[in-house]
């Protein structure tokens, strides 16, 4: 048996440029779908598949997203003087030692991101989770990549077909036999040329790794737009562990764009039994 996933780190620290103005002064990971801030969804996903701790690898104008994770003592107080129930914060309320936070200092890559990371981490096996791309499924994305990872151990990431034209903006895999939701993974490349990818299965941001990842970062080498990625860091240990993408069965949103964002707020509120009414009737008739 593989030793358990109990850790997860979110990278972000990033500046979320293609959501400005939104972003200007509040995170992009604390932009809502619906009524919960994105990274919400990504730690309700961490949180269903088994994962303990919680670490945020932040940068500056980032504590938001900290704070939010927080206990809110004075609102908990109004909330109950006015009667009201306390229930809709349940899954902000961090459980005692859950979040813990390190600082990118600097803006060097995914890789680096992770690395940052690296002493919290320790020896052991870790998950990786973008908040940016919101997964939706049941069991959810990282819940079935762990489950598949208590079989075949080694190195899990999740995997998802692209078009053709789109392979350029995102690591790619080089894909080997396959066997069910899992293909055993010869090779992959951070951000290929247009028509040079291995396959049009793309790496949508879920990962579980080895510690053996982490030291594969240690050597801080720079790729794909002079950035330190993870996804050769990965390249790395094909060959010397178990590497395989899993095929998520359920459906992603890439809500670093604005237009991703509006989809997948569409999305979410369809699948609502509160607003999930109104916003079908307005989506029918527009
Ligand atoms: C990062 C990763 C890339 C992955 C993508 C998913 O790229 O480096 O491998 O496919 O996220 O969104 P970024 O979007 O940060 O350029």
């Amino acid at each position: 048996m593989p030793t358990r996933v109990r850790k997860a780190v979110f990278p972000v620290a990033g500046l979320g440029t293609r959501l400005l103005p939104a972003t200007k002064s509040i995170p992009k990971e604390m932009v809502t779908i619906v009524d919960r801030p994105l990274i919400q969804y990504a730690v309700d996903e961490a949180r269903e598949a088994g994962i303990e701790e919680l670490i945020f690898v932040t940068g500056r104008g980032k504590s938001a997203i900290v704070d939010y994770f927080d206990q809110a003592f004075e609102l908990e107080a109004t909330l109950k003087g006015k009667g009201k129930s306390l229930d809709v914060l349940e899954p902000s309320n961090a459980k005692f030692g859950e979040v813990v936070t390190v600082r990118q200092q600097q803006p060097l890559g995914l890789g680096h991101a992770v690395w940052c990371a690296r002493h919290i981490v320790g020896d052991e096996p870790f998950a990786v989770l973008l908040p940016d791309e919101l997964m939706l499924g049941k069991p959810n994305c990282l819940a079935q990549m762990v489950e598949a990872y208590e079989r075949v151990g080694g190195n899990l990431v999740a995997a998802l077909e692209v078009p053709d034209s789109e392979t350029h903006k995102y690591g790619v895999i080089d894909p080997g036999a396959t066997d069910g939701p899992l293909t055993e993974i010869r090779g992959m490349v951070e951000k290929p040329a247009p028509g040079t990818a291995p396959s049009n299965l793309m790496l949508p941001g879920r990962y579980i790794l080895q510690p053996s990842a982490m030291r594969a970062l240690d050597a801080q080498e720079k790729g794909a737009g002079g950035e330190i990625q993870l996804t050769d860091a990965m390249a790395k240990l094909i060959g010397n562990e178990p590497f395989h993408a899993y095929r998520f069965d359920g459906e992603r949103y890439d809500c670093g764009s604005a237009a991703g964002f509006v989809i997948a707020n569409i999305a979410v509120a369809l699948q609502r039994e509160d607003v999930g009414p109104a916003v079908r009737e307005f989506v029918a008739g527009a």
